[in-house]
């Protein structure tokens, strides 16, 4: 883990989502579904963010614009500069025969990385709209769903999923597949253990989700 002050490229729309790419300095890339904390210029807090793209000289992140710190990161350009610390957590294992990926919504952020690194596996991916879906061009071989439809209608038996997107989406699929790896999200506000903001209740205790996980192989 460290942390660095990094350049931006630019930041690409992908439907209603945008992808900010920085040029990668010294960081190292770490497993699929570990994260980083991008601090947003101004006053904000830094913001948790999984990796989804990593080349030789970039590192992309696949945002929601969704409040003040992500819409402050979406709206940076070439030439500004931002802080990035990470990789931070534990990501998927890798170690799967027969991997299926399962993604809700911005939820599908670790995947064109994680699909890379697992040799381009089947990937079911689930939206809200079709606008939404517009970023599952992102992620080789993946199925669509769009509402109605919900991404646990089409999961296949006698795969290794691993999943990530809503709580609600995680649970089903936790249901139908108790040996699913899941990456959960809990607000956080350090990202390596400090201020117990991102405590959730594990089989009964309280963990740190940004230790712990953020990827779990059980329900949080
Ligand atoms: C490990 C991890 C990885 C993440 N990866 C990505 C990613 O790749 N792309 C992406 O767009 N987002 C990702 N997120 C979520 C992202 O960090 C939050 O959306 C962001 O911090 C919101 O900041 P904001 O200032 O824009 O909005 P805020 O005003 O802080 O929040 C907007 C709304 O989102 C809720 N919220 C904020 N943070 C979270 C959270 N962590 N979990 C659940 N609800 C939350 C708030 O309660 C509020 O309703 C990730 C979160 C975690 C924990
Ligand atoms: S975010 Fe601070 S302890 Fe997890």
């Amino acid at each position: 883990m460290r942390r660095e002050l990094l350049d931006v490229v630019r930041v690409d729309e992908v439907g209603p989502y945008r992808l900010l790419r920085l040029k990668r300095g010294r960081l190292e890339s770490g497993a699929p579904g570990q994260f980083f904390m991008l601090s947003p210029p101004g006053r904000l807090l830094p913001r948790p963010m999984s990796l989804s793209l990593a080349t030789r000289t970039e590192l992309g992140f696949l945002i929601d614009p969704v409040g003040p710190g992500t819409k402050a990161l979406t709206t940076l350009v070439r030439g500004e500069r931002l802080h990035v610390l990470g990789p931070l957590g534990n990501g998927f294992r890798l170690d799967v025969a027969r991997p299926l990926l399962v993604g809700g919504g911005i939820g599908l952020a670790p995947f064109p990385y994680l699909s890379e690194r697992l040799g381009r596996p089947p990937a079911v991916l689930g939206f809200r709209s079709q606008e939404h879906a517009e970023a599952a061009a992102l992620v080789p071989n993946a199925e669509v769903v769009v509402e109605p439809r919900l991404v646990t209608e089409a999961l296949r038996p006698g795969h290794d999923v691993l999943a990530c997107g809503p709580e609600p989406m995680l649970r089903a699929v936790a249901e139908l597949d108790p040996g699913a790896q899941l990456a959960w999200e809990a607000p956080m506000a350090c990202g390596y253990g400090a201020c117990y903001g991102c405590a959730v209740e594990i089989g009964g205790e309280l963990k740190r989700l940004c230790v712990e996980g953020p990827v779990l192989e059980r329900a949080a």
